[in-house]
């Protein structure tokens, strides 16, 4: 066989540990020369998927490319305070843990496996005394997904942290898309965060530069109007769901449509990003409330099949599609993997939409929560 045409056939294994991108065991700090102790902060927001992220392969690699806007208010803030162990320890994570002031055993251990499992990356934390200082600027019961801005926000602390104790980070585009990267490994959507007013995440052709492994930043491809967007999140339920995204993932692996869906989200993606750059709102709305619906009708021929809609999410839903019929606006809903509605919506109507949010929609949420938002710049360091 020719050894081109050999080549050619010869696909990278799906399954490869991809943290080897940015192994650096060189990343160790000088014990003759030991930093001061510091801390860094950051405050991160969400970001609500427009082409939705469903279905994942290796550690936290999308099985099709999705596409955000980055919000602005629903953020976490995460301090980590650092000393130098003079005493060398055991090689472990050494890491306290507070949320909103308060010392928390369940994230602590979680965040310290996350640290063990970027060692390889980030070798000088097992040289150093962390402490995490966190919180999230809504409610932690409002439903509201706060692995986003919280794997974000954690993730900008440690690149900043590397850039402090090394100056390995000087260039921007550099920093993002480690950040990028490492926010990924936290949680897959997390890594969207890191940009400002939307970001695309997954390898395609439609965006120079895409990667499974990062996201990168899409600003520039889109119509200002996007900018300005709302997102006012309507809180229908705030119990935790009964199907963890983590299990709502593994599961289409086993979905008989898991194929035709990928495929159909690329598709999607290419119409959506022509509709953003030209600033066509009939068929941007049309492709997000596909998502939407597809993001959900995929939760409902799972194997174990489950819902996560709400009867509310779907008298909102339709509410809100009578209100666009009858009035003309451009208003739209999207679904992440809960029964929230988050209404789409272009900042010059806002005065409309609010009141219609109050007059018909609020009843329906529980509490009447309802969590305002708009597209962001993305993280700052505080
Ligand atoms: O990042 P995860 O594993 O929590 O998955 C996020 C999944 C959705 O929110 C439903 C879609 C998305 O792209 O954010």
């Amino acid at each position: 066989m020719p050894k081109a045409k050999h080549l050619k056939n010869t696909k990278t294994p799906k399954h490869k540990n991809t943290i080897h991108m940015y192994e650096n065991p060189r990343l160790i700090i000088d014990s003759s020369n030991p930093p001061e102790a510091g801390s860094i902060t950051w405050r991160s927001p969400s970001n609500i998927a427009l082409i939705k992220y469903w279905g994942k392969y290796g550690r936290q690699l999308p099985q099709n490319p999705s596409l955000s806007l980055t919000l602005a208010a629903s953020c976490t803030d995460t301090m980590l305070e650092y000393a130098f162990k003079e005493e060398a320890g055991d090689g472990q994570i050494d890491l306290e843990f507070y949320f909103h002031g308060e010392a928390n055993e369940a994230f602590k251990s979680k965040t310290k496996a996350f640290l063990e499992s970027l060692l390889p990356v980030f070798p000088f934390l097992k040289q150093l005394k962390l402490v995490v200082q966190t919180g999230n600027s809504f409610p932690h019961s409002a439903g509201i997904a706060s692995s986003a801005s919280g794997m974000s926000a954690l993730a900008l602390c440690l690149c900043s942290l590397e850039d402090a104790l090394f100056g390995t980070l000087q260039d921007p585009a550099d920093y993002d898309k480690k950040a990028s990267f490492v926010a990924r490994l936290g949680s897959g959507s997390a890594c969207r965060s890191i940009f400002p007013h939307a970001a695309v995440w997954g390898e395609t052709p439609l965006v120079a530069g895409s990667s499974n492994e990062f996201a990168v930043p899409v600003a520039e491809q889109i119509h200002e109007t996007f900018k300005n967007f709302h997102d006012d999140i309507l809180i229908v339920s705030q119990d935790e769901k009964a199907v963890s995204s983590r299990d709502g993932h593994a599961l289409m692996d086993g979905n008989p449509y898991a194929e035709a869906r990928y495929a159909q989200a690329r598709q999607r993606l290419a119409t959506l990003l022509e509709a953003m750059r030209s600033g066509d709102l009939a068929t941007f709305g049309k492709i997000v409330e596909d998502e939407a619906m597809t993001l959900h009708a995929l939760m409902m021929c799972s194997n174990p099949s489950y819902t996560l809609l709400r009867p509310n999410s779907l008298v909102i839903i339709e509410k809100i599609r009578a209100y666009r019929a009858k009035t003309g606006h451009p208003v739209y809903f999207t679904l992440d993997a809960g029964p929230n509605v988050h209404l789409l919506y272009p900042g010059d109507i806002v005065h409309e939409v609010r009141a219609f949010i109050e007059d018909e929609l609020k009843d329906y949420c529980e509490d009447g929560y309802v969590q305002q938002d708009w597209v962001g710049e993305g993280p700052e360091e505080m």
